[in-house]
């Protein structure tokens, strides 16, 4: 696996084999941290950190793995810096290439990413746009491994906002690694055109994606149930249309049941609205696996980071 000097901006852009390299390092990461073994890996290198978004998971996930390899974080929000306002894209970027390390981006558009590793010639690392969501892909990918020891051949149904980043990011992971797919999603929050033309490629011979709005029929033997807040980031001013439409897509007991198998699970990249794209029942009751999920945010992004600086 070759992954150094390259960046993470969509998932796109890793073949099957790096994405099974990731995890496999991203488990020995976790290992080490179970084990209570501290390595001093990222001394001396610095990471910059541009967030427009808000992030719970995300930023204390760069932040605590690259700070506890001894490497230095810098929290840049949207109100520190010139990004985009005075200054443009290109020119931040180019400053920061000269500067850093490495660089992490969560914001609006997919194109701020590209720009900045186009002009800053480092890594750099989409920590969630509006069109993808791959690191915590990775994580949900490690979950996965963890449940079931393996992921080719099993089926993900993800409920509820089709046209979703994570969703997006779920589609591409699944189709690269022969696992079928199915979105339950009303018609007005299906994949677009786009998307479809972009995923539909991905899954070949060996794996399905099915988009429809029959729950029942995009649940049937799933052995993971998935979900996504129904109004994303930058979403908030169709708040209620969104919520109307989306109401008979939460994930209850009912929908749990729909996939026909005991050993499925529930995932959510997290924050949750509860009661609304999933009842409390689901997400505190004996199938849902949020939480390891939410704490392989920090394995996996860890494994991105040595992985792109070319470290064990
Ligand atoms: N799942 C996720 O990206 O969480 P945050 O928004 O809290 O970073
Ligand atoms: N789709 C959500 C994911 C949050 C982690 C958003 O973009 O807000």
């Amino acid at each position: 696996m070759q992954l150094q000097g390259k960046s993470l901006l969509s998932l796109k852009e890793l073949s099957n084999q790096e994405i099974y390299g990731l995890l496999d390092r991203a488990a020995r990461v976790k290992r080490e941290k179970k084990e209570g073994r501290r390595n001093q890996r990222l001394a001396g290198y610095t990471l910059a950190m541009i967030f427009e978004k808000l992030s719970t998971r995300t930023r204390s996930a760069f932040e605590s793995a690259f700070g506890e390899e001894g490497g230095h974080p810098v929290f840049l929000g949207s109100n520190d810096i010139h990004l985009g306002k005075k200054e443009s894209i290109e020119d931040t970027a180019r400053v920061f290439g000269g500067m850093f390390d490495i660089l992490a981006f969560r914001g609006f558009a997919q194109e701020t990413a590209e720009k900045l590793a186009l002009y800053s010639k480092i890594p750099v690392i989409n920590a969630l746009t509006d069109d993808y969501h791959p690191t915590q892909v990775l994580a949900d990918l490690q979950t996965m491994q963890e449940e079931f020891g393996k992921l080719e051949g099993l089926k993900l149904c993800f409920v509820g906002d089709g046209t979703d980043n994570v969703a997006r990011s779920l589609m591409i992971a699944c189709g690269k690694l022969g696992m079928d797919c199915s979105i339950a999603a009303p018609a007005s929050f299906q994949p677009d055109s786009t998307v479809m033309q972009e995923v539909t490629p991905l899954f070949g011979s060996h794996a399905n994606l099915t988009v429809t709005h029959d729950l029942a029929k995009a649940c049937d033997g799933a052995h993971v149930i998935y979900t996504d807040v129904w109004v994303s980031m930058g979403q908030e001013d169709h708040a209620a249309q969104k919520e109307l439409v989306l109401k008979p897509y939460q994930v209850n007991d009912a929908v749990m049941a729909l996939s026909g198998r005991k050993e499925s699970i529930f995932l959510h990249c997290l924050p949750a609205v509860k009661e609304k794209e999933v009842t409390a029942a689901v997400f505190e009751g004996p199938q849902s696996r949020v939480w390891p999920e939410a704490e392989n945010r920090k394995h996996t992004i860890k494994a991105v980071i040595l992985a792109l600086l070319g470290l064990s």
